[in-house]
């Protein structure tokens, strides 16, 4: 196999607070390769967005970032001391790295037109002519299926509906034809018909030139339905790992196990993820499980408390961090509670 596109190995996060420090990430680890989406998902401040600001070099000086490894394309993002190496981004961000931000609209230039901004982009990235990149902008603004692209050119970022920006920043991301596209919430607010147009986009450079994708969502199904492996997210832990298509009766972790069982098969609603039994924990605690699942787990052992498990390989793509999961539990069976997810 080729060398990952992106490697990522114990990464962790910590926030400083005057109050106490917060413990953002723990030792989160995956890779992703030219052509694949990843799905990163997880309840609302599991630590999806601070992951993807991480893998971008965008967090800021309150941020204590640590890991073992974090490379792109072969080469290393961390300095010596294992700390993010700020001039290794630099031409990779909107190059090779096309990010798209939880909240499109404050990620918009406020004073610059949408045509403006894409030409920026084309023209920085790309090295097109004026020419070229208004041509290509104009391209752009129709892919991401915003209506009359010559209007929209001229628009601002508070002319546009919340929709509407994040199918801007989506134009920006892609413009410059990253080789990772790293999109936090990229269609949440769109309607189902902009969502499947956007995503097939996607899948489509995915195909074309082998664009790797981290698509980051609460929507377990949509992970299903548009990814090829699922990244499950636990209060700043990767739980599991797993390709899409054997999540509904390969899932072992029992986090993503209440994860399937609270997703509705086809609509994708918020709710799905607020039906996990329990609340995350406090992330500010000091004295937080090893599994920071365990206090929420119905099968949780002394040592859940005690000892954090090592991600263990179960199948050539499937990582679990589980001292009982949900296979060892039911003597081989799967868990016999009926799954709504379309598979
Ligand atoms: N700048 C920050 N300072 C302190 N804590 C933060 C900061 N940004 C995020 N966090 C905390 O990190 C955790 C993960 O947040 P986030 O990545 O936004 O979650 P998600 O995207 O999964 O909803 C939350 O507990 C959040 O409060
Ligand atoms: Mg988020």
């Amino acid at each position: 196999m080729s060398t990952p596109l992106l490697e990522v190995e114990d990464l962790s996060l910590r926030f400083g607070a005057p109050g106490g420090a917060v413990h953002a990430l723990d030792k989160v680890g995956f890779t992703l390769r030219a052509g694949e989406t990843l799905g990163l998902v997880g309840e609302s401040g599991s630590g999806k967005s601070v992951t993807a600001l991480a893998l971008a070099g965008l967090l800021d000086g309150g941020a204590h970032l640590q890991a073992r490894r974090l490379s792109f394309q072969g080469r290393d993002l961390l300095a010596a001391d294992g700390r993010p190496d700020a001039a290794a981004w630099q031409g990779l961000r909107g190059r090779r790295i096309g990010f798209v931000f939880q909240s499109p609209r404050r990620a918009l230039h406020p004073l610059r037109s949408i045509g403006y901004q894409l030409q920026q982009v084309l023209r920085t990235h790309r090295k097109l002519s004026a020419a070229e990149a208004r041509r290509a902008a104009l391209g752009w603004i129709d892919r991401v299926g915003l209506a009359d692209p010559e209007r929209r050119m001229k628009a601002f970022a508070h002319q546009l509906s919340g929709g509407q920006c994040q199918r801007v920043m989506i134009a920006l991301a892609l413009a410059g034809e990253p080789e990772l596209l790293i999109a936090d919430e990229p269609t949440t607010g769109l309607d189902v018909s902009t969502q499947a147009r956007v995503l097939d986009l996607v899948a489509g450079l995915a195909r074309e030139r082998g664009l790797a994708t981290l698509l980051i969502t609460h929507d377990l199904a949509l992970a299903a339905q548009r990814c090829e492996r699922i990244a499950v997210m636990h209060a700043g832990q990767l739980v599991e790992t797993l390709p899409a298509g054997t999540l509904r009766e390969g899932a072992a972790h029992p986090y993503t196990r209440q994860l399937l069982r609270a997703t509705p098969q086809s609509v994708s609603t918020l709710s799905g993820l607020r039906s996990v039994d329990g609340a995350l924990p406090d992330l500010s605690r000091n004295d937080l499980p090893a599994c920071r699942f365990a206090g929420r787990c119905a099968q949780a052992e002394a040592r859940c408390h005690t000892h954090a498990p090592a991600p263990t390989r179960h199948g050539a793509q499937h990582v679990l961090r589980c001292w009982v999961p949900a296979r060892a539990r039911t003597g081989g069976h799967t868990d016999p509670q009926p799954l709504a997810i379309a598979a």
